[in-house]
């Protein structure tokens, strides 16, 4: 093998039914399914080269060389892949943006679903969508949720073969648009790897994972019949119960801000005076408002009109991660 190279591109995702909480860290086993529209208007483009006379991984990040900690994870996961194609080459790997990182917006998802793609097609693997949804897994959770088009579904499983994400609709499906409110853009103060650990300490963890397969069931009828109220409803009621898990951990964590809060309060009032608006928040302050397209410029007027709101990036649903 002397110069293997491919190049893939992910969406990120946004969760209506969230993932938190793992029964098996290490494979990214969840204690909950999962269900996600996939974000089409950003992307993350990851070209991976493997090359003989490397001696070791190299990565580099809109364009930025990157060591310590997030090198060691993206080599973990080449790890993965090497091992299943029985090869031992050393890669290079160029991670482009196209959106703030490590804010909430799912960056890992889109880079580790677009890695999975590279990286297996690069070193000589021809996988199916599920085993490529398995191996993205590998690198972060959520990420197995953006290798599948549209509207998709994370199976929780009991095994590494049994958990991955599939399509329940594509993309085409039903015109919803993500108008995704921030309020900060630099770093999270917490992965979400770390906060997965800590999930267990809350004494809602259990009840909010019992509850699951309930809310699946509502969220995959809402999608299905394009039914965007009881979207709303379950979407609204299953983040804010992720987030008291969050809150009530220990140690607790806190990832609104004050403009958060007041993000929710606004969607709320809007919704009451006739607007088709629900809000969602992942492991970050930023507010993800999910509107039908009709509704995207008044929705976005809304958001804009708010002082703590820095920018407003609208989305429409995504497809599945593909080579370039
Ligand atoms: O895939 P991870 O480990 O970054 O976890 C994602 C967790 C949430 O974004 C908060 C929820 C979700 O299901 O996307």
């Amino acid at each position: 093998m002397s110069n293997f190279t491919a190049t893939a591109i992910a969406h990120p995702n946004i969760a209506f039914i969230k993932y938190w909480g793992v029964c098996d860290a290490s494979l990214h086993l969840p204690e909950n399914g999962s269900i996600s529209m996939n974000l089409g208007a950003l992307e993350t483009r990851v070209t991976v080269t493997f090359d003989s006379h490397l001696e070791q991984d190299e990565l580099e990040i809109n364009q930025q060389v990157v060591l310590g900690e997030r090198f060691h994870r993206i080599s973990e996961f080449m790890d993965v892949i090497r091992k299943l194609a029985h090869k031992k080459t050393h890669a290079r790997i160029e991670s482009e943006n196209k959106f703030p990182m490590a804010a909430g917006l799912a960056s890992s998802a889109s880079a580790f679903a677009a890695l999975a793609l590279a990286g297996s097609k690069a070193i000589g693997l021809e996988l199916d969508e599920p085993s490529l949804s398995r191996l993205a897994r590998r690198g972060s959770g959520s990420a197995c949720r953006s290798i599948p088009a549209g509207f998709v579904e994370w199976n929780a499983g009991t095994s590494d073969r049994s958990s991955f994400g599939s399509s329940l609709a594509g993309p085409e499906h039903w015109d919803l648009v993500d108008c995704i409110a921030l309020v900060k853009t630099t770093e999270k103060m917490l992965s979400s790897k770390e906060g997965h650990s800590l999930a267990h300490t809350s004494p809602l963890q259990a009840s909010r994972v019992k509850d699951a397969p309930r809310r699946l069931e509502i969220c995959r009828n809402a999608i299905l019949q394009k039914d965007f109220d009881s979207l709303a409803v379950i979407s609204e009621v299953d983040s804010l119960w992720m987030h008291a898990v969050m809150m009530t951990s220990i140690p607790a964590l806190m990832y609104w801000e004050p403009a958060t809060i007041q993000i929710l309060k606004a969607v709320a009032t809007a919704r009451n005076e006739g607007l088709s608006v629900f809000a969602t928040v992942d492991a970050g302050p930023n507010v993800h408002v999910i509107t039908p397209k009709s509704n995207m410029n008044e929705a976005v007027a809304m958001l804009q009109s708010l002082p703590g709101v820095i920018k407003v990036i609208v989305s429409p649903a995504g497809g599945r991660a593909y080579l370039v």
